[in-house]
């Protein structure tokens, strides 16, 4: 029997998944939106491509989680976006409820399923996706680090015109401005990005990710990035119902490592079949440290608001 991914949410980001999905026959897709006939339409209009692309899978979409009952993985993309001059953490309150509503009904029918949080604020989301699912923690995490590290790859190998598949970084952290960028932990085809760059440079590649989603939204003005976003969902799905094992950066609940404690926060995991299925630990200098801290801090105190509504299980903390 073919796996099923439900996509919540069939805007921009969520549409995207679900081609790529299909596009790449991982599963069948069920799209859930709120607008009356969206999801049928776009389902209907990606199931019509499935002949050309010559991919045989289902697309269904609808207003209701019927047809979602029985997914191996949830993707939840339902939410406002940014607009310019809004930060992610502008949203909190319009996507806690959205999120909640979503895997409220979602997991009715799904309840051995692994979400996979994309709603911004993304690692508070991940929160609300926990608390309301009630689900173990290796199956909710949230996608980021895939996104940011894509969008640091790309600028190095921008700027030293070398192949972008060889660049390897991490990106940690939450998923905003204070994120944190490895340069330490980046190389390309093994040669440290420090013997190839110049410190300057580096620095402003760093910048330049972790403004990445603003320097988007300030370009489209009505809504922010999606093809990126989607290619990184679409790298996690496929790690989980291919049971790769990938490394990839997810936001992931932490209980002590990174001495961060009851925190969604980025670190590096590995990616299988059962969703997180362990989470890397790297070393890190007493400066990066102390950056991906001030991180997991922006991520709590967003956390520290929702916490009348969502109750907490023991206290965050960003440090033990
Ligand atoms: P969009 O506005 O194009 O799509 C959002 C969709 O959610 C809309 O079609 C809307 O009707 C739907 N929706 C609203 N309430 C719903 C509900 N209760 N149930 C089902 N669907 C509902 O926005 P876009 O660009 O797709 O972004 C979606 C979210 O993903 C935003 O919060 C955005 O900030 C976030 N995002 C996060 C990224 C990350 O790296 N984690 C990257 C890109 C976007
Ligand atoms: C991004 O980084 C909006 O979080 C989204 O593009």
């Amino acid at each position: 029997m073919r796996k099923k991914v439900t996509v919540v949410g069939a805007g921009n980001v969520g549409a995207t998944c679900a081609l790529r999905i299909a596009e790449r026959e991982l599963a069948d897709v069920a799209l859930v939106d709120v607008i009356e006939g969206v999801p049928q339409g776009k389902a209907l209009d990606l199931l019509e491509a499935s002949p050309i692309r010559k991919c045989d899978i289902e697309v269904t979409g609808s207003n209701d989680y019927g047809p979602t009952a029985g997914s191996d993985i949830v993707v939840l993309t339902a939410g406002f976006p940014r607009k310019p001059g809004m930060s992610r953490d502008d949203l909190l309150w319009a996507n806690y409820e959205i999120v909640k509503n979503s895997v409220e009904q979602v997991v009715e029918g799904s309840p051995q399923s692994i979400l996979m949080v994309v709603t911004n604020p993304l690692d508070a989301m991940c929160h609300v996706a926990q608390r309301v699912s009630g689900f173990p923690k290796n199956r909710v995490m949230g996608m980021a680090g895939v996104l940011d590290t894509a969008r640091f790859r790309t600028f190095v190998a921008q700027e030293l015109e070398v192949s972008v598949e060889d660049v390897v970084t991490m990106v940690m952290g939450g998923h905003g401005d204070s994120m944190v960028p490895l340069v330490r932990y980046t190389n390309v085809a093994g040669l440290p990005l420090t013997e190839l760059m110049d410190a300057e440079k580096i620095q402003a590649i760093v910048k330049r990710t972790r403004q990445g989603g603003a320097e988007i939204v300030k370009y489209l003005k009505t809504g922010s990035a999606y093809y990126a976003p989607s290619a990184a969902v679409t790298e996690m799905v496929q790690a989980v119902l291919l049971d790769r094992k990938r490394v990839l950066t997810c936001s992931a609940y932490l209980e002590g490592e990174y001495g961060i404690r009851n925190l969604f926060v980025g670190v590096p995991v590995k990616l299988g079949a059962q969703g997180i299925e362990k989470i890397f630990e790297a070393r890190l200098t007493g400066e990066e440290r102390a950056a991906l801290e001030k991180s997991a801090g922006a991520v709590k105190e967003l956390v520290d608001v929702l916490a009348p509504k969502l109750g907490s299980p023991g206290a965050a903390s960003a440090k033990t």
